[in-house]
């Protein structure tokens, strides 16, 4: 008897064990990608305030000289014209990169007016109807709101790519503890399992990056008959 309840307690043990390493596992998880967070957010700003902003000076000194030619000088003008339009693009294309590493709104305005952004600039780059449905919210921690924006970002990112869809339904809700968000489009549809483990980094990033916070994903999808993106979080206590 007495051995019976030394094994007990030796298996109790290493459960003990086992859920602290867990535990110290997802903890350092989100800590590695916080800090990832972190430098995405310092390069979108770099990005913006330091090259966008000289791009934007270029622009202006290349008018200014424009302004000063003869206008018999139509070679140069033309020259300098093409050189202000090429500015006028890579800064545009400069301000694309930097929202995308890291949109502003989610640091300024919070999830759900980011989401609400999201939608917006991807269905007009798509040229994809999205609505967005988003329920009552609580107040939710920033690591747990760039989870979700994250999370919806790669959703829109693989419908652009993937779905040949013509509308997407974007909804976030909160039910029974938990944070749902679900993505879902009305494109060609894939196998759910080859798509979970096809080798991008897309879908596996983001089963990975929930689990640290006890979440799941789950991809519901038929072939044409579109696909329904679903992640679960728990609300912290
Ligand atoms: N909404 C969708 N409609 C149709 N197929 C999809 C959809 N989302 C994902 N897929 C399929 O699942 C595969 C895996 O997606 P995943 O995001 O992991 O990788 P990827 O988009 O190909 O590459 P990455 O995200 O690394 O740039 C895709 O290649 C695509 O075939
Ligand atoms: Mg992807």
């Amino acid at each position: 008897m007495d051995d019976l309840a030394a094994l007990r307690q030796q298996y109790q043990d290493l459960l003990d064990r086992l859920q602290r390493n867990e535990r110290e596992f997802r903890r350092l998880g989100r800590a590695v990608w916080r800090v990832q967070e972190d430098e995405r957010r310092r390069l979108a700003r770099e990005l913006h305030d330091g090259v966008g902003q000289n791009l934007t000076a270029i622009k202006h000194r290349l008018a200014a000289i424009t302004a000063t030619l003869p206008e018999a000088n139509a070679d140069a003008r033309a020259a300098l014209e093409a050189t202000i339009a090429l500015c006028g693009d890579t800064l545009e294309d400069t301000r694309q990169l930097s929202r995308l590493l890291r949109p502003p709104v989610l640091d300024d305005l919070g999830l759900e007016a980011a989401l609400r952004w999201l939608a917006r600039s991807q269905g007009e780059a798509s040229a994809l109807d999205i609505a967005v449905d988003i329920g009552q919210l609580p107040p939710l921690d920033a690591d747990l709101q760039t989870l979700l924006f994250r999370v919806a970002q790669e959703a829109l990112n693989n419908i652009a790519k993937h779905a040949e869809a013509s509308s997407v339904l974007l909804r976030l809700v909160v039910r029974g503890g938990l944070i749902q968000l679900q993505v879902a489009d009305d494109g060609r549809g894939c196998d759910p399992d080859a798509a979970l483990h096809s080798g991008g980094s897309g879908l596996g990033g983001m089963r990975e990056r929930l689990r640290l916070y006890e979440g799941r994903l789950e991809l519901h999808s038929a072939t044409g008959e579109g696909t329904r993106l679903r992640a679960v979080v728990p609300l912290p206590d």
